[in-house]
């Protein structure tokens, strides 16, 4: 395989050898669910290595820009509207807590990628060290899909969580999800209790998916200055 050039920058060294050793758990043949983002890009990388050396997979993007990575890198695809069976999802994370808890969608593809991640009987997590918190919460938001419709309604609702809402912007203008949804990124000092939190999000009207990720992770993956240190998770629910 052609390894990507280290970087100066750690926290660069630390996604591309996470992404990297995902490929260890990709068997031929394997149906891939394929996350969004920066860490994930060096795994598509090295599987696109990989397929165009005989390696046989059918992978689902998570997000067009996957997608289309993935085609110039001629992963086969399986149809968007399908039933999958996936043997493994592959995604990167905002945010993991010692419990293995995610924030994720600081890239807005946080839907598709939750489909995919309940689709796949392993979902593996791909990490630097910078991601590892002892709780969730501020600094990072939690991205909260909304529907344009009243969003202002949802945003609200947010708020009264306790939290600080943000309409999402890009340029300038509204940022809109591949699905033509809003995001509200909604910035909570500390998310103690995730799973009654992504709870209480998912009854407020208007709120399509959040960022929260609990009890989904079967194995993390985390780049360090120190090498690459390798975590299989017990705690695993499965939709
Ligand atoms: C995309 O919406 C996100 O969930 C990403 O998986 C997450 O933001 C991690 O992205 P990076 O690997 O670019 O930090």
């Amino acid at each position: 395989m052609t390894l990507s050039p280290p970087s100066p920058d750690p926290q660069e060294n630390g996604k591309r050898s996470a992404g990297e050793a995902a490929l260890d758990f990709i068997q031929d043949g394997a149906r891939v669910g394929l996350g969004t983002g920066s860490t994930v890009k060096y795994f598509l990388l090295a599987l696109g290595e990989r397929v165009q050396a005989g390696l046989r997979v059918h992978g689902v993007p998570t997000s067009r820009e996957t997608a289309e990575l993935a085609r110039q890198l001629r992963i086969p695809l399986l149809p968007e509207q399908a039933e999958w069976t996936l043997d493994v999802a592959v995604d990167g994370a905002d945010q993991v807590d010692p419990h293995f808890h995610l924030i994720k969608g600081g890239g807005g593809a946080l839907l598709r990628e939750k489909i995919v991640a309940a689709a796949a009987r392993t979902f593996i997590v791909l990490v630097d060290h910078t991601k590892c918190v002892p709780v969730l919460g501020k600094p990072m938001p939690l991205p909260v899909e909304v529907t344009p419709f009243g969003w202002p309604q949802s945003a609200k609702q947010l708020q009264a969580l306790g939290g600080v809402p943000t309409l999402r912007e890009k340029q300038g203008t509204v940022f809109e999800t591949d699905g033509g949804h809003y995001i509200l990124d909604l910035l909570v000092d500390s998310i103690e209790d995730p799973v009654q939190f992504e709870a209480r999000l998912n009854r407020i009207p208007g709120v399509v998916e959040n960022g929260l990720f609990v009890n989904r992770t079967s194995t993390l993956i985390i780049g360090s200055p120190d090498g690459v240190h390798i975590t299989h998770c017990s705690s695993r629910s499965v939709s």
